[in-house]
């Protein structure tokens, strides 16, 4: 992706995020194991950018930050849990596709609120150089789950991002830090 500015990123991504949702939803049986697995890299890696790297930047820049900021945190934090339950139970559990859709629905409508109640002053508050900067650690973990492996990517990819959802987003906070240049 050639996007250098953070704001374009995190929202590009938002899209890729709907369109793995779609994948997961519509995939046969055999394929929905697959799907699934590189939705929760993608979220993990796209909810861990934001808490590293722009969230705590919000806080301190928009106006209401906290109160702003906090809101998106806990809407992050209860997508996590019912990803972790489904994670936990896997893709052939009976109430799949009922948390699937309950999932949709929580991660998009938290995307339209950082879309709305963040992004939008963040870039109103920012310079484009702050952006471009913060734009490297989400570059970095963006790197680490490409959405459309090619044979030869997939398997460097599954050694990155394994195990569960609250491991691989432990995983893309180490990468994240190690580039943004803070210790771990
Ligand atoms: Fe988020
Ligand atoms: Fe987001």
């Amino acid at each position: 992706m050639g996007e250098t500015d953070v704001i374009d990123l995190l929202q590009a991504q938002h899209a890729m995020i709907r369109d793995l949702f779609d994948e997961v939803e519509q995939a046969s049986a055999k394929d929905r194991a697959e799907a699934f697995t590189r939705l929760v890299r993608l979220l993990a890696v796209h909810e861990t950018a934001e808490e590293e790297i722009v969230h705590p930047y919000a806080r301190r820049k928009i106006d209401g930050g906290d109160e702003v900021i906090d809101d998106r945190l806990a809407e992050e934090n209860e997508a996590k849990e019912l990803l972790s339950r489904m994670d936990q139970a896997g893709p052939a559990a009976p109430d799949f596709m009922e948390n699937l859709l309950m999932l949709r629905a929580a991660v998009e409508a938290h995307a339209r609120s950082e879309e709305r109640y963040e992004f939008l002053q963040l870039r109103a508050h920012t310079s484009e150089a702050e952006r471009r900067s913060m734009a490297a650690g989400v570059k970095a973990a963006e790197a680490m789950a490409p959405t459309h492996p090619h044979p030869g990517t997939e398997s460097a990819t599954k050694n990155l991002l394994v195990g569960t959802p609250v491991a691989m987003m432990d995983r893309v906070r180490d990468v994240i830090r190690q580039t943004m240049g803070k210790k771990p």
